[in-house]
């Protein structure tokens, strides 16, 4: 054989062998450890916390200690949390390449939730912007629990007084999720038709009122028990899914936001407006690259064509809960509420998120 083939042949099964063992570490699941040692005179509260990956059964309601606020934090007593899909993908450590950040074969962090609202209890001493007895809400890791600590710059908002703890509860990832998708992504000005592919759940049911607080012609693709909610919160169209696929009615919208990824990119052309643009939110599950196609056909599509397919990746911004909190003291945005659980229930509710059916946000409360 020549030189260069064996060279080629050696780099061949290097790459081979490193894919093969790189699948075989982040699918590895560790079994799960046992609760840490706590010392007598520790604070305790309750949480809900897991040092394994797998179903909801690897959660647990437990005693854990109290966290105390470093200088530059806020300590939060959780009066209510919300639940997410992102929350059953940590859970689950699926798809596998999300353990690279969050644990190999087993979470770093063994909290859970993130979406939270409550009251100040403490705040460190170089906190500026907060004080004990304000009404807050925010995203932190750890959520699930009846205290959670954050830093001040971190992404903390003033609840409004008119809404609820639950509703504010409900805010963080959905409707931020919606807010970046609909503004910076999606680049919506008033006047601009849209279509919201699964509006009944909580990023749709925030989407639909912030596109419609844009001054926004707004489409809802829901199921059949849907479309009541859908149209009350604002939509000016319905589709309902059981009955009409959106990508086959001629119909031509300048912003399409997916939650759902089922249809194909070709199909989303045909509804999108020559230059209009189409942003990918959620797709379908999948522990390996089920849940990528999308974005990296997207990625590969964008440049031979006018239209523009993105991939958006929400971040927790204080600025935009602000915006959100100005939305909702306005009037503008209400949030849905689907079902309620205990915190000792998060299992329960996190096996309702992944059904995929939710009607707006699940929320967790506290007691
Ligand atoms: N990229 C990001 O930064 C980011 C951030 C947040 C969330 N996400 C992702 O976005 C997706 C949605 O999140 P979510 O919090 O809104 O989830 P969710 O609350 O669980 O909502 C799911 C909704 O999808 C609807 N649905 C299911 N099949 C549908 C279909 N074929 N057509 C239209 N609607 C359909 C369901 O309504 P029916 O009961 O009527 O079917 C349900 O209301 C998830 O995949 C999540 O992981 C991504």
């Amino acid at each position: 054989m020549k030189r260069r083939y064996k060279i080629a042949g050696g780099i061949l099964i290097f790459f081979g062998v490193a894919i093969t063992t790189l699948a075989l570490v982040l699918s590895h699941n560790s079994a799960c450890g046992p609760a840490p040692a706590i010392s007598g005179e520790t604070v305790l509260m309750k949480a809900i916390v897991y040092r394994c990956y797998g179903s909801p059964d690897v959660l647990n309601f437990e005693d854990v200690a109290k966290p105390t606020p470093a200088d530059d934090e806020v300590l939060v007593k959780v009066v209510a949390a919300s639940v997410n899909p992102l929350d059953w993908h940590v859970m689950r450590g699926s798809p596998y390449l999300i353990r690279l950040g969050s644990g190999l074969s087993a979470p770093n962090d063994s909290g859970m939730g993130v979406d939270f609202a409550g009251t100040v209890e403490a705040v460190g001493k170089n906190v500026k912007r907060f004080k004990p007895g304000d009404e807050v809400f925010g995203g932190r890791d750890g959520a699930f629990a009846e205290y959670v600590t954050i830093p001040e710059d971190r992404a903390l908002a003033r609840k409004p007084a008119n809404i609820t703890f639950a509703q504010a509860a409900s805010v963080p990832i959905a409707a931020i999720t919606a807010l970046q998708a609909l503004r910076d992504k999606g680049k919506l000005k008033p006047g601009h038709k849209v279509l919201i592919n699964g509006a009944s759940g909580g990023v749709g049911t925030f989407a639909v009122q912030i596109a419609k607080s844009f001054g926004a012609e707004v489409t809802g693709v829901c199921s059949t028990r849907n479309v009541d909610m859908v149209r009350s919160i604002g939509a000016d169209h319905i589709i309902d899914y059981t009955r009409e696929d959106y990508t086959e009615s001629g119909k031509q919208y300048d912003l399409i936001i997916d939650m759902v990824g089922n249809h194909s990119l070709m199909a989303n052309r045909r509804a999108l407006t020559p230059e209009g643009i189409f942003v990918i939110v959620g797709g379908p599950k999948g522990n390996w690259l089920g849940p990528l196609m999308g974005p990296i056909k997207a990625l590969m599509l964008s440049p031979f064509v006018d239209q523009e397919f993105g991939l958006l990746l929400a971040k927790l911004r204080k600025d935009d809960l602000a915006i959100l909190g100005d939305l909702m003291q306005a009037g503008f945005v209400t949030p849905v509420i689907d079902r309620r659980y205990r915190l000792s229930d998060v299992p329960v509710a996190i096996r309702y998120s992944e059904e995929g059916h939710a009607q707006g946000k699940i929320i967790i409360d506290i007691e």
